[in-house]
């Protein structure tokens, strides 16, 4: 008693007050303990506050205190009470009657004290949801009356101590959320009575111990989220008939699942997904007619889906994606009467869907994508107008005439498949939020009735061959965030009023025939984050358009008929990160300011207009662009020397976002989401979705170089250009550089393409030319450059063309020897056979940028914000540097 943090005054006036006062007398030694402990506390909502001296009642009448007839403390109570601070003030000593302690949902911390385990009458204790850290005491072995023991949700660390085994009465172990490690203790075999045992979310290792077979009373066992392994283990299906939940997902388990699973006839739920299992789905699973909930996702299972699962008569959840199925799905599954919810996307399913899916009235979901279906989507799947999710993207369905009913849907993505009808099936849906049928052959116009479907948030029709003109009245779609009308035969002009859309961050209608100015007020659209226009005929003086677009991160206008100077309002774009009006009409000079008002700017592209001028030596400020391509103008005057001092270009990777604050993915209503998560782990998904896509736009930051060819710019090539180590290609090709080559060009060892061509340019070609290993284009022709071609392992593959017009080159890969040399060309021309197919592909892919042959080179960046399965993808294109 020597550390009481009170003043011990205090506390003996307190005493003797309180013992003055006491009719009846409790135990004033588990009073003071109490009291002691509470001192040590910070409970900020009150909860003990009724735990005081002065309270003439004693501890049995404190809040979440309960006596026995003796006056003696046998439970304290305190949940959700924030209470802060840690066991280690609370003498358990002096409470040796509790048989109930739950401290469920503080913020308690620190260890949990050994001296627990003076509580020898314990038979419930809860400490779920605190902060408590390191192992768990291993004098718990001794609390040999406890039933109930919840751990959950802590951070607790070490192994599970064998010593558990010895609370042979527990009915229930929770040490989940937790971060244990190693084995399960094989000890657990002697709690005979435990019926529920809960060690998810750990970082369990090694196989499930064969003596858990035991556990006779087992019927609830969820160790999902560790890294246990080894294959399924066999022995919880003898005498298994017990389990009523198994969920073993998010695991390393491997080998097939056990036909005997069938054993387990109690099942409601089983969950073995994200695991490596291999083989077949056991038909042997249809004998498990109250199993509702079935998850074998994320996993390599093959084979058919078993005609057999149309037995599962409870089966509301089938969840099968990400595996490697294949055949086609049962038509049995159509006749199980609580079916909600299917999954089965990422797989090569194929063939046609029985119509009568969905006949019994209670499907919500169904998500199909990434198969190879065929025919009608299913004519009942509406029944009971109950679907709600309904995703079939990336499959080969080829009509729809059913959705007509489907009054409670909310997401529909038809997108990629081969269908081939009107828009009309669609305008009955006023729930629908986001809807897909892009990348299909939907012919006819929009039709008006589509101005109903007000609760849109994501519209996306692009690639079809819609017809006639933007309907007005989908500007009454108030809350659409993304609309993408790309790539169709839309005519006419863009309705006036587009822009009442007031949340659109998103707008795509490029690649379509749309003529005439641009609604003036589609420049002051404050949400706009992605505006496309690109490839339509529009014609427009840019320099009368006075804009407001603080948001806007990406604008392309390529492509079209605009005339002027580059608008001044671009000036206030500040989070522009790509700017692309390349392929207009625009002239006049290139302002300055684009260097230092636009600061984030990657992207620009100003090729083939007429602009004209010098090129502002400001552009260099901008220290994120990646890509310049200003070709196909009129520039003149020479390459600033500042051209060197491009930050970005100078450095080989950008380990920064394209888009720093990224754009908000277009969500259905957050609960649902909420809810899919938890039942889906969707989160993981998203992650690791996430870490595909990541590999992929990385190559987009290594995309960065220069193109200023084709415009009558003039002077040396400044060896300044020489320090950007990180540019890909760069083509000065079409002006009239004079001087050398740079001697120090092989600096530049990431270039993948180089063109200087049709120069004056001359002297000799650098040795160090040759250490330009990844060179896969190369143009030098038409120049004045003379001596002896180096040669070096990249420069081999090279054929003549790329020397071609140089009066004074010789020798390989040339016809013309240099002095002195002996024939030799045969080697080379062995090389330039052996160019692999990976520099085909690139030389095919910088003809596009660099020669410039079609108007079109994508850089395409996937935003993918959300699991693919929804497509709550945000897909942005670059167009770019066209001629
Ligand atoms: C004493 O305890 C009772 C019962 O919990 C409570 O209503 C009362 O407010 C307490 N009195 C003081 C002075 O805390
Ligand atoms: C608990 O209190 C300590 C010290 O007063 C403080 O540092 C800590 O943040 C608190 N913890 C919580 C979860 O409130
Ligand atoms: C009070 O509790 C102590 C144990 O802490 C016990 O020894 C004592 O007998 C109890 N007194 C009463 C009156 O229950
Ligand atoms: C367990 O956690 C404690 C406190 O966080 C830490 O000091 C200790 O090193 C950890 N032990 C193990 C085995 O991770
Ligand atoms: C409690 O458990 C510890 C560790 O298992 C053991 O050493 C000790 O003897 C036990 N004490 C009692 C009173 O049983
Ligand atoms: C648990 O495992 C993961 C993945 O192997 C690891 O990153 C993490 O550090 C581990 N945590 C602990 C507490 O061992
Ligand atoms: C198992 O559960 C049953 C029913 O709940 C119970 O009667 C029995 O005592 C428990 N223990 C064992 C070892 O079967
Ligand atoms: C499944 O049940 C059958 C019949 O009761 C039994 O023969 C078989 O051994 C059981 N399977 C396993 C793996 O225990
Ligand atoms: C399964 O049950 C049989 C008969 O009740 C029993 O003999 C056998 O030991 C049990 N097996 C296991 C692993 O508990
Ligand atoms: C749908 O839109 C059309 C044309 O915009 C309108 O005539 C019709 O009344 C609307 N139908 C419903 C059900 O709102």
């Amino acid at each position: 008693m020597e550390n009481i943090t009170l003043p011990r005054k205090t506390i003996i006036l307190a005493f003797l007050i309180s013992l003055c006062l006491l009719k009846t007398t409790a135990n004033k030694t588990e009073a003071h303990a109490l009291l002691q402990w509470k001192s040590t506390l910070i409970d900020g909502e009150g909860c003990t506050s009724s735990w005081s001296h002065i309270n003439s009642t004693g501890p049995c009448n404190w809040s979440g205190v309960h006596c026995n007839h003796a006056r003696s403390v046998i439970s304290i109570t305190l949940t959700h009470c924030n209470i802060n601070g840690t066991l280690l003030g609370l003498d358990f000593s002096a409470l040796p009657n509790v048989e109930h302690l739950n401290f469920h949902n503080n913020n308690l911390h620190g260890f949990i004290p050994s001296t627990i385990s003076f509580l020898a009458k314990l038979v419930h204790l809860d400490l779920s949801a605190n902060y408590f850290t390191g192992p768990v005491p291993l004098t718990i072995g001794n609390l040999t009356e406890l039933n109930y023991l919840n751990f959950g949700e802590n951070q607790l660390n070490g192994t599970i101590p064998t010593q558990l085994g010895n609370c042979i009465k527990l009915s229930k172990l929770s040490l989940d959320d937790n971060q244990f490690i190693g084995p399960i203790p094989p000890s657990l075999s002697q709690l005979a009575n435990l019926s529920r045992l809960f060690l998810y979310r750990n970082n369990l290792t090694g196989q499930i111990p064969s003596s858990l077979s035991q556990l006779k009373n087992l019927t609830v066992f969820i160790a999902s989220s560790n890294q246990l392994s080894g294959n399924f283990p066999l022995f919880l299906l003898q005498n298994g008939t017990r389990f009523t939940y198994l969920d073993l997902s998010y695991n390393q388990f491997s080998g097939p699942i056990p036909l005997d699973i069938g054993n387990l006839t109690e099942l409601r739920t089983l969950d073995l997904s994200s695991n490596s299992l291999t083989g077949q789905i056991p038909s042997s699973l249809g004998f498990l007619n109250k199993l509702y909930y079935l998850s074998l996702n994320n996993n390599s299972l093959g084979g058919e889906i078993p005609e057999q699962l149309g037995n599962m008569s409870a089966l509301e959840y089938l969840i099968v994606h990400n595996n490697q199925l294949e055949g086609s799905f049962p038509t049995a599954i159509s006749t199980l009467s609580n079916l909600s919810f299917i999954i089965a996307s990422n797989n090569n399913l194929s063939g046609v869907i029985d119509p009568y899916l969905g006949q019994n009235g209670n499907l919500e979901d169904i998500i199909l994508s990434n198969n190879s279906f065929s025919g009608e989507l299913p004519t009942h799947i509406c029944n009971g107008s109950a679907l709600e999710f309904m995703s079939v993207e990336n499959n080969q369905f080829s009509g729809s005439t059913c959705l007509r009913n489907c009054s409670s849907l909310i997401l529909l993505d038809l997108s990629n498949n081969y269908l081939r009808v009107s828009l009309r099936f669609l305008t009955r849906n006023p729930n629908l939020e986001i809807l897909s049928v892009s990348e299909n052959n939907i012919f006819g116009n929009i039709p008006a009735e589509f101005g109903n479907l007000t609760a849109l948030r994501k519209l996306a029709l692009g690639s079809n061959h819609l017809t006639s003109k933007i309907p007005g009245e989908l500007t009454r779609l108030r809350l659409l965030q993304f609309l993408d009308l790309s790539n169709n035969f839309l005519s006419n002009s863009i309705p006036l009023d587009l822009c009442r859309m007031k949340y659109l961050e998103v707008l795509d209608i490029s690649k379509n025939q749309l003529s005439g100015r641009t609604p003036s007020c589609l420049w002051h659209m404050d949400t706009i984050k992605v505006l496309n226009l690109d490839s339509n005929k529009l014609s427009e003086n840019m320099q009368s358009i006075v804009g407001h677009m603080p948001s806007i991160r990406s604008l392309h206008l390529s492509n079209n008929k605009l005339t002027g100077d580059i608008p001044s309002f671009l000036k206030n774009c500040s989070k522009l990160t790509v700017l692309d009006l390349s392929n207009n009409i625009l002239y006049g000079l290139v302002p300055s300011w684009i260097g230092t008002s636009l600061p984030l700017l990657r992207v620009l592209c100003l090729s083939s207009n007429r602009l004209s001028g010098k090129i502002p030596p400001e552009l260099s400020e901008l220290s994120f662009l990646q890509v310049i391509d200003l070709s196909h103008n009129i520039f003149t005057g020479p390459i600033p020397k500042s051209f060197g001092s491009f930050k970005s270009m100078s450095t080989r990777q950008d380990g920064s976002n394209f888009f720093a604050d990224g754009l908000h993915d277009v969500s259905v209503d957050s609960e649902r989401i909420r809810i899919m998560y938890s039942m889906w782990y969707f989160v993981y998904e998203v992650i690791d979705w996430k870490g595909n896509e990541f590999s992929f736009t990385k190559t987009l930051y290594l995309m960065k170089g220069i193109d200023i060819s084709c415009n009558n710019l003039s002077g040396e090539i400044p060896a300044e250009l020489m320090t950007l180590k990180g540019l890909v290609f760069l083509n000065l090709s079409g002006n009239n550089f004079i001087g050398k080559i740079p001697e120090n060009i092989g600096n530049l060892n990431l270039l993948e393409s180089l063109d200087f061509s049709r120069n004056t340019i001359s002297g000799y070609i650098p040795i160090s030319m040759a250490s330009l290993t990844f060179l896969a284009f190369l143009n030098l022709s038409y120049n004045d450059l003379s001596g002896r071609i180096p040669t070096g392992s990249q420069l081999e593959i090279l054929t003549a063309q790329s020397f071609i017009g140089n009066e004074g080159l010789c020798g390989a890969p040339l016809s013309k020897l240099c002095p002195g040399d002996a024939t030799s060309t045969e080697s080379l021309s062995k090389n330039a056979d052996t160019l692999d197919k990976n520099g085909e592909e690139r030389i095919w892919l910088f003809a596009f940028v660099c020669l410039g042959f079609i108007s079109g080179f994508w850089l395409v960046l996937g935003m993918l914000f959300f699991n693919k399965f929804w497509n709550y993808t945000l897909f942005l294109s670059i167009i770019c540097c066209k001629i």
